[in-house]
């Protein structure tokens, strides 16, 4: 299946699934979904009329028109219930009543899928408890797993790890393959045999204190015989699907929230206030992995499983050894028609390199690891009517073409929208103006193919033109912005038309400031999507800029028209929304870089760029110097590009951009960033280069091991170069490294310094 690539479509399109909302409206982190249910003790207040609503039988004889209006009422309803609830800190109905309003809701949507709105409140799910729960900063990082779809993609793996390894293609390489489990992960930490945490993923560094809930499921010890001293368990939380449907028949009697499926229900169920609720839910645990260790487990991943089992885990029982690709297909296979009657859901298939050696070796890309791959299964599939192409503009300009679709359930969840991804999409031809889909081209009107493959965003994959009406039209990409009417440009190479006004496009203003205030950016609570929009528009106490976030509560102060008896704000939340702003005025380095939203710099070269600079002084004062300067110092590290490079340059060297950078800086303290275990290495710090070849390692290996300990590696020698490190053969970079005095080694001398 093509997969042309479709700047910010994939971020901006709203509501698309129950799982990726949540009552904020804020985009959550697949598997890692807000809590399902408000927690109790809100006072009645009878400010809705709620008994009339209640009665789902009457569902059954209300006319179309009915229907409509009522749902019009209930989205009003249920808005400033959430209104009330989160913005004022003080409801206005209770826990039932609002359930009920929402199953009411579902039940018409249910009944008349086509009424279903484009706001509907049936695509909001759960939302942060009221205090939130403790952070947990876990000792290793969670990770997440490259994907794979197609069976070739496994020999590849294979090849790559062999090439990274140096390993021949005769040698027998051993995989694990088991059950992709679709849950959410858990860390549980051991101290002396006892569990002393357990934190939800987060952002892979930080997760939710939920140990007394996790202390509530069954699977989970709370003493572990002859463990290690420090011992991090890590698996997946899930619901069987009996007891999911049990949970629901259960909630639908007594008006409580129905879920959208097992996973959300497992999502919800963790994720409490009261550990009691948890204890009702009936959740389970699968171990397959471990974080932090103050010793080894065992020598190979399945010993490994096995003594987590010894310990009292459960560990699924489909997981095999496999020698080799085929084996593993051959397993995935199995795996795959045992799929409708496990009992639970499963979205694929986890490779892992059995031999724990080597997988210590492969060690980790930035957000995943080189030794374990996921073989999805493919994609769900439905038929619907595609009624409009709307065109969203995103915070870097892109125009992204959004399917408006007459609502369809596909595998389980309701989808409304779809990526279209960019305007050669719709025409049916690929980036390189080859045709797809035989060349048919997207229609408004259309009969359409949509799918959803995991957590992303649903696509269309294809169109049935036996089907298309006959006055139907093709689709004229606009190529004006539609947001402020400035040209919209399509570069050379570029799939994406973008809009050229940059910072006088409303759009892109206010798109920059959701980003900045997002998840893995400034993340400030009680400042998501909708509050962004509503301060964007205000003219009292606008925000148009990042920095006039830190000048809110001073300009509130300074206003007559105050904050709190406006836009749904209260005395206490305006209070709260300026000091979790407060808050936030101490930042780290890369997620200050990340929020900036300078296009093609995302989380993880955000943190590559923090790592090397260290501090703002020191990146400010590259971006701001010689462009041909700052170029080459940029590409020199290692996952920066000159795309990238040459963005930052761009982004510091606008002038407008510049002062808005700033004027936001000037409100901040931007933290150094912290360099993981530089201190204690011989090669921390320092640049070096590798030439020749090594025998015992390949180039990557070494490179990603120099990294690893803290060491820049530069691809050519320079009088910057600390260390450059000679394999056999090596050639002009030795004499120029000894004409420049940098220190040469040989292989030997390098593996002994890094202690390999
Ligand atoms: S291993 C370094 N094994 O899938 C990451 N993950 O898409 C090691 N998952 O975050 C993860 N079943 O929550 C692993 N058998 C399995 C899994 C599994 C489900 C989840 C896990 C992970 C996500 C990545």
């Amino acid at each position: 299946m093509p997969e042309p690539t479709g700047g910010d479509a994939s971020r901006s399109v709203p509501g698309d699934t129950h799982a990726e909302r949540d009552r904020t409206g804020r985009a959550g982190q697949p598997g890692n979904n807000p809590a399902g249910e408000r927690p109790v003790g809100a006072e009645p207040s009878g400010q809705f009329a709620v008994d009339d609503t209640i009665d789902l039988a009457s569902v059954e004889t209300l006319t179309k028109a009915q229907a409509q209006a009522e749902l019009h009422r209930l989205a009003q309803a249920i808005d400033a219930a959430d209104t009330a609830y989160h913005a004022d800190d003080a409801p206005v109905i209770t826990d039932a009543e609002y359930d009920a309003l929402k199953q009411r809701n579902a039940a018409i949507e249910a009944r008349f899928p086509e009424l279903k709105r484009p706001d509907s409140p049936s695509d909001r799910i759960g939302a942060p408890p009221a205090e939130g729960f403790g952070k947990i900063r876990h000792a290793r990082r969670m990770l997440s797993l490259a994907n794979a779809f197609e069976p070739e993609e496994l020999a590849e793996f294979d090849t790559r790890i062999r090439r990274y390894l140096g390993l021949p293609v005769d040698q027998p390489l051993r995989y694990t393959a088991e059950p992709k489990i679709d849950g959410l992960s858990l860390s549980l930490r051991y101290e002396n045999g006892t569990l002393a945490h357990a934190a939800t993923r987060g952002d892979g560094e930080t997760g939710e204190d939920v140990t007394a809930n996790a202390r509530t499921i069954a699977d989970i010890p709370q003493q572990l015989a002859d463990a290690p001293a420090l011992l991090e368990v890590r698996g997946e939380v899930y619901m069987r699907h009996a007891d999911f449907q049990a949970l629901n028949a259960r909630a639908a009697e007594t008006g409580a929230r129905v879920f959208a499926n097992p996973r959300n229900a497992a999502a919800g169920s963790l994720r409490q206030l009261d550990p009691e609720i948890t204890r009702s839910r009936p959740l389970a645990f699968f171990a397959y992995g471990w974080g932090a260790l103050s010793d080894p487990l065992a020598a190979t991943q399945m010993q490994a499983l096995e003594r987590l089992r010894a310990f009292g885990f459960t560990v699924n029982p489909l997981t095999r050894c496999c020698e080799g690709p085929d084996a593993m297909l051959a397993h995935y296979r199995h795996i795959e028609t045992l799929r409708p009657d496990l009992g639970y859901d499963i979205d694929g298939v986890v490779y892992k390199i059995d031999d724990l050696a080597l997988q210590e070796r492969l060690g980790f890309r930035s957000t995943t690891p080189r030794w374990a791959l996921a073989h999805k299964f493919p994609a769900e599939l439905a038929w619907t009517v595609l009624e409009g192409i709307d065109i969203q503009v995103g915070r870097t300009g892109a125009l992204s073409p959004v399917a408006r679709l007459r609502p369809i359930n596909v595998g389980g969840v309701m989808v409304s929208n779809a990526t279209l991804h960019n305007e050669d999409y719709i025409a049916g031809r690929d980036s390189r103006g080859e045709p797809i889909r035989d060349g048919r081209d997207i229609r408004i009107g259309d009969r359409v193919q949509v799918y959803r493959a995991g957590d992303v965003i649903p696509k269309i994959a294809d169109v049935d033109i036996s089907a298309r009406p006959a006055d139907a039209q093709p689709f004229v990409f606009p190529e004006t912005c539609p947001e402020c009417g400035s040209p919209a440009l399509r570069e050379p190479g570029d799939s994406v038309r973008r809009c050229t006004g940059g910072l006088i496009c409303p759009a892109q203003q206010v798109e920059r400031l959701k980003h900045f205030v997002s998840r893995g950016a400034f993340d400030i609570e009680g400042l998501g999507t909708k509050q962004i929009e509503a301060f964007f528009a205000d003219d009292q106490l606008p925000i148009r800029q990042p920095a006039e976030i830190f000048t809110l509560a001073e300009r509130d102060a300074a206003n007559l028209t105050k904050l709190k008896n406006r836009m749904g704000w209260g005395e206490t939340s305006a209070a709260n929304l300026f000091r979790a702003i407060d808050t936030r005025r101490t930042i780290p380095l890369n997620r200050f870089l990340f929020a900036l939203g300078i296009r093609h710099v995302g989380e993880n070269a955000a943190q590559l760029l923090a790592r090397h600079f260290g501090s703002y002084s020191a990146l400010h004062a590259c971006l701001t110097g010689s462009a041909e300067a700052a170029l080459a110092e940029l590409v020199d590290i290692n996952g920066i590009g000159p795309v990238m490079a040459q963005s930052l340059v761009d982004a510091f060297a606008n002038p407008e951009e510049r002062a808005a950078i700033d004027a936001l800086a000037a409100h901040l303290s931007i933290q150094d960033a912290e360099r993981p275990q530089a201190q204690d290495s011989p090669v921390a710090g320092k640049t070096l280069v590798f030439t020749g070849t090594l025998t015992r390692m390949t180039r990557a290996e070494a490179k990603a091991r120099a990294e690893a300990l803290g060491a820049r590696v530069a691809g050519s020698v320079s009088a910057k170069t600390d260390l450059l490190v000679a394999g056999e053969g090596a050639g002009s970079k030795a004499a120029k490294a000894e004409a420049l005095g940098v220190t040469v080694i040989d292989e030997d001398a390098w593996l002994a310094l890094i202690g390999a």
